[in-house]
């Protein structure tokens, strides 16, 4: 049975990734998860210069998932160079995936052309944090022209694949995808948290985080990631990172049939810690063994049929 996917000419060995933002910060934690099962790793989003992000508190969870302002805090992009190699002297047939954002074009080109110098095997381009102010006002992701022009001075800067990581804050995640695909984009991530949303405390009479809104991810928002890789697979042909609700190996399973090749790991962390990645790979393998599918490539799109 093959578990391994091919994605950009890059060999992953299974399709587990994990997300952007968890576990990300270290060298050494992106190692574990891959100790764990995971197959590939995303970084946290760096920018060109180091970031305080939003003060605490940051991250919450709630029966229907999790949502958080953490702010894209970190290092700048030159200083992450370090974590990269760490991770890649200890795991280097895992794909590391370097993810970055800019405050506006020039900086995200230039962050982008710097990441591309890095130890990396792919870069993600983060479109669609809904809890920061940049100066574009709004996520690029929001917007079909903005998307294109972004990915477009990106691609002609660096020379590794470029996945542009979507939002489903928009009507029409389709176009915003076709848009990608048009200016060069090679993958597709999606999709980055829903909203942004709030929750209150009712003793304080205030809203809890400190940034009083923040992007929502976990278990409640998988229906609408399913449906929104639902829609990008039927729009482009290149290939999708599905990522957002993943909980379970059933969950994994869903988002490939929806048309993920590969599958963005964050929340299922929350619910289950390290032991998520085998389990979902587990289940993906029982599931083709009892099913009758021999190769995990298989499974991307049935949905559609
Ligand atoms: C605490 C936290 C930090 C995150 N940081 C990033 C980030 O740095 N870059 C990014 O592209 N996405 C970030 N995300 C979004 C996740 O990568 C993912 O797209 C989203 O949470 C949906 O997946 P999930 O439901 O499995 O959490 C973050 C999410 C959480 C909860």
């Amino acid at each position: 049975m093959n578990l391994s996917v091919n994605v950009c000419g890059i060999e992953f060995p299974n399709p587990t990734v994990l997300a952007s933002g968890y576990l990300g910060v270290t060298g050494a934690s992106l190692a574990n998860c891959v100790k764990h099962g995971c197959g590939a790793v995303t970084g946290k989003t760096l920018f060109l210069e180091e970031r305080p992000g939003h003060p605490n508190p940051t991250v919450l969870t709630y029966p229907g998932g999790i949502i958080n302002a953490v702010g894209l805090c970190g290092e700048g992009v030159k200083e992450g160079r370090h974590e990269f190699e760490v991770f890649k002297s200890a795991c280097p047939s895992n794909p590391l995936i370097g993810s970055v954002a800019g405050k506006n074009i020039k900086e995200l080109v230039e962050c982008a052309r710097i990441m591309d110098s890095h130890p990396v095997d792919m870069l993600e381009l983060n479109f669609s944090c809904p809890n920061v102010d940049d100066e574009m006002g709004r996520p690029i992701a929001c917007d079909p022209l903005m998307t294109a022009q972004a990915t477009e001075a990106v691609k002609k800067a660096v020379k590794k694949p470029v996945a542009v990581k979507l939002s489903p804050n928009t009507a029409d995640i389709g176009l915003i995808a076709k848009h990608a695909e048009a200016a060069g984009a090679d993958a597709i991530t999606a999709i980055n948290t829903v909203g942004p949303g709030m929750l209150i405390d009712i003793y304080t009479r205030k809203p809890i985080l400190a940034n009083k809104v923040g992007g929502v991810g976990g278990q409640g928002i998988k229906p609408i990631a399913i449906r929104c890789v639902y829609d990008i697979y039927k729009n482009v042909k290149i290939p999708i990172i599905g990522t957002g609700g993943i909980s379970n190996g059933k969950d994994a399973i869903e988002m490939m049939m929806a048309g993920a090749s590969l599958l963005g790991i964050g929340s299922a962390l929350a619910y289950h810690d390290m032991k998520a990645f085998n389990m979902i790979i587990d289940k993906i393998r029982s599931f083709m063994e009892e099913e009758g599918f021999t190769d995990v490539a298989e499974l991307v799109g049935l949905a559609h049929e």
